[in-house]
């Protein structure tokens, strides 16, 4: 059994690096950003744009989330509904940066988390998982990039997906993003004491990797 916990800011390239090594060691993948984001899709449906931290912790008790693998897929199911295919727009990246700072949020998804890591074998990528979900994780990455990187890298996957992106918009939006994850109060975004640091602003996405897989290799036998 190993658990890796690869930690850091919005844009830095986590879940690529995550389902690259995840795929070449044979072990699972898991996004807790998607459970964030499932969270907060759901009360952008349910509640709307304009929501306090007591009406979403109302809502928590009637909701079930749960994470399932179709063909080695991620998929994150909210009462079981496979909202996988709604939670990657802005919005509701938005959404879920602001009711991840609700701690009854982060206590509700916490067990979830941690017996998936106690099942199996797993990479896991998000904001706390060296700090607070997996503190004795084998190996530790904190990755990250300078916010304009950042942005350049999410214009360009914007652009090839068709979509018209502004360059000054996207990095306002990682900004406050970051700004966000890192002051809140519970599991803020931080690089855990015994992470490697991993900038990648210079680096493109296989230098990552084979960046990534030489701290592995230091830590574990593989
Ligand atoms: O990794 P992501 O962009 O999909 O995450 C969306 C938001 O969810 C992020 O801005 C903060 C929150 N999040 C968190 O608080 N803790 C995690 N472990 C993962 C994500």
């Amino acid at each position: 059994m190993i658990n890796i916990a690869v930690d850091g800011p919005g844009g830095s390239g986590k879940s690529t690096l995550a389902k690259v090594i995840a795929k070449q060691l044979g072990i699972l993948y898991l996004d807790t950003g998607a459970l964030y984001r499932a969270i907060g899709y759901t009360v952008l449906c349910r509640i709307g744009e304009e929501y306090t931290e007591a009406q979403v912790c109302d809502l928590l008790p009637s909701l079930s989330v749960d994470l399932r693998y179709e063909e080695n897929v991620q998929h994150v199911y909210v009462n079981g509904e496979d909202v996988s295919s709604h939670i990657r727009t802005q919005p509701v990246a938005m959404a879920a940066s602001r009711v991840s700072a609700f701690p009854p949020v982060r206590a509700f998804l916490l067990d979830l988390q941690r017996d998936i890591a106690a099942r199996n074998s797993v990479i896991m990528d998000g904001r706390d998982v060296g700090t607070v979900i997996l503190p004795h994780a084998d190996v530790k990455i904190f990755l990250t990039a300078r916010p304009e990187v950042r942005a350049t890298r999410r214009v360009a996957e914007l652009t090839e997906k068709g979509i018209q992106a502004d360059f000054d918009t996207v990095l306002r939006e990682i900004t406050q993003r970051d700004h966000n994850d890192m002051t809140r109060a519970v599991a803020p975004l931080k690089q855990a004491d015994d992470a490697v640091l991993l900038d990648n602003s210079e680096l493109n996405a296989e230098e990552t990797i084979d960046a990534a897989l030489q701290i592995i290799r230091s830590k574990v036998a593989l």
